[in-house]
């Protein structure tokens, strides 16, 4: 069945080649799930070979997983191994029909990604974004072609988690949204089109979720009660313990989005500012035999 809102399909175009800017765990897990499921060449860039390098071998390294698990045969891991690959070059993007970024959540940087793929790809090649929350009409507006660019936000972890938000900005045309449904499709997600408001709809759940876990904390309730109060619910995780998984910084990043755009709705906890910026990555741990514990040194940062 056609996802309420989505386009014809008869005006999606077909992708031929993908391109992946940003080679972090988000952009290297989206590498994997294209090669995969499309059986095209990607391609992943980054700021530095490092980066790309880490990146390309993470993709390489999931589809010999894939391989031990008998998931893949060996000549199909041979050719999708073949099919990834790392470029400091965008204009290895130069055929590319799909390019998505997941680079750092801040606007300028997206624009200026953005700007700069322009130079190099066709006019019509779809610029995707996987923003948590933030504005893609405001990404777009800069560009010469802001019709090509659409929101396609994956969840973590990407292989495993069927939801798909495909994000409709001011200029998106019909072509580019049929194509990216084709694609979600292709993909095996489910793909639900939202419009474009700040941090869509899953993450503002989630951020409704989280915010108030973190307001009975800062408030003096233990982390262990509050954090695990949802479980009647059968969450599959708890709100901190999902914090820790997509990590704190863009956790943090979302709520501050939200705080910005619907003050009332959702506060933005000072202790959370204060923990992203300690470096600290994680409240619970866990010892050898899997008792979780929140980490006393974070507990410390809260006020
Ligand atoms: N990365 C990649 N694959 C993972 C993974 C990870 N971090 N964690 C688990 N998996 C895979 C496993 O390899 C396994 O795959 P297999 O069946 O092919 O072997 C499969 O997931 C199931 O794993 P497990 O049996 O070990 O674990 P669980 O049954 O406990 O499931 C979970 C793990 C799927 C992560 C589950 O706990 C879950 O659904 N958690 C909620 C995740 C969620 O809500 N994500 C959304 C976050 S919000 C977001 O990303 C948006 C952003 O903008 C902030």
């Amino acid at each position: 069945k056609r996802p309420a809102g989505a386009p014809d399909r008869g005006l999606a175009r077909p992708v031929g080649k993908v391109g992946v800017v940003g080679a972090g765990l988000m952009a290297s897990q989206m590498a994997l799930l294209f090669v995969r499921r499309l059986k095209v060449p990607v391609v992943l860039t980054d700021v530095d070979q490092s980066r790309i390098d880490n990146g390309v071998s993470y993709v390489h390294g999931e589809i010999d997983k894939l391989l031990g698990k008998k998931r893949i045969s060996p000549d199909e891991a041979n050719r999708l191994t073949a099919l990834v690959s790392g470029s400091l070059d965008k204009a290895a993007f130069a055929d590319a029909d799909f390019v998505i970024e997941a680079v750092f959540e801040n606007m300028g940087v997206k624009q200026q990604v953005f700007a700069e793929l322009e130079e190099h790809v066709r006019p019509e090649t779809i610029l995707a974004t996987n923003t948590s929350s933030l504005s893609i009409t405001e990404m777009a507006s800069k560009l010469q072609h802001p019709e090509r660019v659409v929101g396609f936000h994956f969840f973590n972890p990407v292989a495993v988690m069927p939801l798909l938000e495909i994000v409709r900005a001011e200029h998106t045309d019909d072509a580019s949204l049929a194509t990216a449904f084709a694609l979600g499709k292709q993909l095996k997600k489910s793909s639900v089109l939202v419009q474009d408001a700040p941090a869509f709809v899953v993450n503002r759940l989630l951020l409704r979720f989280l915010g108030e876990v973190l307001t009975a904390v800062d408030e003096g309730t233990p982390f262990e009660v509050a954090d695990n109060a949802l479980d009647p619910l059968g969450l599959p995780m708890s709100p901190l313990v999902l914090m820790q998984l997509v990590g704190p910084a863009i956790a943090l990043h979302v709520g501050e989005t939200l705080h910005e755009a619907f003050p009332d709705r959702f506060p933005v906890s000072d202790n959370l500012a204060r923990f992203v910026r300690s470096g600290k990555t994680a409240v619970w741990q866990w010892d050898s035999e899997g008792n979780q514990t929140v980490d006393p040194e974070v507990a410390e940062l809260w006020e």
